[in-house]
Formats: C-alpha cells, sequence, structure tokens
C-alpha cells in the first residue's frame, strides 16, 4: 500500500498541524511505503516572500524529522525538486471541470475573505491531484479541511480513466475523527492563518504567555463546570497529556475546585513535556543541515523512480506519446 501526504511551507507548523496530520503520517509509515513531501509550489499561492519560503522549507525538514519521519522508512522530498509534477497538473486539468473548482471550500472561504484569486489559488487543487495521482497513492492521511481536496483527486481520476483507460489509482483519505479539527486559542479551528496557533516547537516563555492568556468564562474556581469536556484547555490537554491525568483534570473541573489558571499551567506543562524529546532531536538536526538536504536529495531521487513511470503512463494515456 502507498500513503501519500504534503505540507505546505507556508509558515511554522502548529499542533494541529502536528495532530491532524504529520502524527498519523509518521504512524503510517510502519503500514506501507509512505511518500511525505513539502509542498512548495503550493506555498505560493500564498506566501510571495522567497526568502521565507526557502527557511519555512527548511523549518517544515527539521520539524518533520524531528517529530520522528524516518526516511529509512519513508520518500521525503521537495514539491519542486519534480518540476514534472506540472506537467501532470496540465494533463489532468484539462480535464477537471470549472465548476468541480468553484465549488473548494478553500477557494470559496479565501475568496470570501476578500483575497483576490489568482490562477495559481483556483489551479490549488488539481495541482494536489497530481500530486497524489503521480505515486499511485491508495492512502492520503489529512486533516478534516483537506478532505474535499481528496474527494477532487477522486473525480478527476475517475474521469481520466473513463476518458483515456486505466491509468491511475483511486486513493482514499485517512482521516482520524479524534483529532480531525484541533482547536486554536480561540477556539476555532488552529490555523496559521487565524493567529491563533501554539506552535509544535514554539519558544517556551511565548507559548506559555498565549495558554494563560486563553479566555475562559468568570465562573470561579469552586463552582462545578458540567460542561467541562467542552473546555478549551480540556480539549487540547487530551492531546497532549496521558490519558488518566486529562481524564483527572476534566473530573476536578467538572466536579469544581479546580480553577482555569491551575488547568492552563498543567496544559503548558504537558504540552512542553510532550514535546521535549523531539525538541533535542530537531537541535541536533539543526546542526546537521548537510544531513537533512542529503535526505531531501534521495528523497527526490526515490520519488522520481516512481513518479516518472506514472507520468509516462499518463503520457501514453493520452497520446503525448
Ligand atoms: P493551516 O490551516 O495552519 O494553514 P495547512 O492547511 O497547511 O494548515 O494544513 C497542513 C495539514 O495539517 C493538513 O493535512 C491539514 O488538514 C492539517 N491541519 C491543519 N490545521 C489543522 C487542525 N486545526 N486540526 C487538524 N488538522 C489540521
Ligand atoms: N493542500 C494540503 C494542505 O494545505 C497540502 C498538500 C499539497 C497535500 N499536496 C498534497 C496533502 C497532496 C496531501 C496530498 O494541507
Amino acid at each position: 500500500m502507498r500513503i501519500l501526504s504534503g505540507i505546505q511551507p507556508s509558515g511554522t507548523l502548529h499542533i494541529g498541524n502536528y495532530f491532524g496530520m504529520m502524527r498519523p503520517a509518521i504512524e503510517l509509515q510502519a503500514r506501507g511505503e509512505a511518500f511525505y513531501f513539502i509542498a512548495d509550489y503550493h506555498s505560493m499561492t500564498s506566501l510571495t516572500d522567497a526568502a521565507q519560503r526557502r527557511q519555512n522549507t527548511l523549518d517544515v525538514a527539521l520539524d518533520f524529522l524531528a517529530c520522528g519521519l524516518d526516511p529509512k522508512k519513508s520518500v521525503f522530498y521537495r514539491q519542486s525538486d519534480l518540476p514534472e509534477v506540472c506537467e501532470l497538473t496540465w494533463i489532468i486539468g484539462t480535464l477537471t471541470p470549472m465548476g468541480l473548482l468553484e465549488r473548494a471550500h478553500s477557494y470559496k472561504d479565501k475568496t470570501a475573505k476578500g483575497i483576490s484569486p489568482n490562477f495559481g489559488l483556483f489551479a490549488y487543487p488539481v495541482l494536489m491531484a497530481a500530486d497524489i495521482l503521480m505515486y499511485d497513492a491508495n492512502l492520503v492521511p489529512v486533516g478534516r479541511d483537506q478532505k474535499q481536496h481528496v474527494e477532487m483527486t477522486r473525480d478527476i481520476a475517475i474521469k481520466f480513466n473513463q476518458t483515456y483507460g486505466e491509468t491511475f489509482v483511486i486513493p482514499e483519505p485517512e482521516i482520524r475523527a479524534e483529532v480531525a479539527t484541533v482547536p486554536g486559542l480561540d477556539g476555532q479551528k488552529m490555523s496559521k492563518s487565524y493567529g491563533n496557533t501554539v506552535e509544535i516547537f514554539g519558544d517556551e516563555k511565548a507559548i506559555r504567555k498565549k495558554i494563560m492568556g486563553i479566555k475562559m468564562d468568570s465562573r470561579t474556581p469552586a463552582e462545578p463546570k458540567p460542561d467541562a469536556d467542552q473546555n478549551l484547555a480540556i480539549q487540547l490537554l487530551k492531546l497532549v497529556a496521558p490519558a488518566d491525568v486529562s481524564a483527572d483534570l476534566e473530573n476536578r473541573l467538572r466536579a469544581g475546585g479546580l480553577g482555569y489558571g491551575d488547568l492552563k499551567k498543567a496544559l503548558f506543562e504537558h504540552y512542553w513535556n510532550h514535546f521535549a524529546p523531539y525538541r533535542a532531536r530537531r537541535a541536533e538536526l539543526a546542526a546537521n543541515l548537510d544531513y537533512v538536504n542529503q535526505v531531501l536529495a534521495d528523497g527526490a531521487q526515490r520519488a522520481r523512480v516512481v513518479g516518472s513511470v506514472v507520468l509516462q503512463r499518463a503520457r501514453k494515456a493520452c497520446g503525448l506519446v
């Protein structure tokens, strides 16, 4: 089974990215042949600072490797190291209905926020489909917000196969219900674009301040809180603390007697400890960038072995060769 996913170097990675996509992807390394990549072409639809893109790309590589992506098990590469994905984007783009792209939630959300759309943003799902189809991926681990993009990939692949004959594998999304949408510090979906993130490798003081600043209601510590399971700090604790610890804090909050300040302190401590081993590993990697660059170069070579075969298959199917 081939597993594939990508992440954009459009900002600093946060625990929503980690629990929603990176951790499932890392766990799936044991279940098949995994392809993971840094979607730098995609990041161009929202980021136009070249130096920042270079820095973010390196940071994503460090973050993913530090969190447990194992380059011996997985193929880890930079999207733009295989520019042939742009050819496949064109090929499948000619079979992608405008209406399908017009219905994309992410595109609609962005234009609704007043971002004036360019061709790249509109074509974003076609490039994503090419990312997936070029490697015969069966399974695509992503957070819920990407589900529609994987469904569009399926529609495009099915249409291609009907038009030109069996060419592409039809992929399935894999979305973990328990972490489908990690809430941000304001209760909305945690997202780089909403300024409500807890970074995976944030600065200690800055993250403590952010967590201690989470807004809670005005009930006194003594008051019982029957809605304890809805509490944002409890929801985040469930991700970073052992199950018995978060259950105990939730029960104490429900019963009354646990103040929000103490709850937020506990959240910060567990967040900090949860990522401590990865933080150490990240520092080692950052001191050895030659190794990191070598991993990406090897990954690109291994990706090309598979990608070139599928691309050639698609070219033949549609009569380009
Ligand atoms: P962002 O919204 O911060 O820009 P991306 O769109 O770059 O995040 O998402 C990268 C990956 O992380 C995707 O698979 C996405 O589904 C997942 N992801 C992002 N935010 C969350 C979240 N809050 N909860 C669960 N998964 C998330
Ligand atoms: N669009 C995805 C995101 O923003 C990133 C991505 C690009 C991706 N190509 C992909 C994810 C292919 C899975 C498969 O999160």
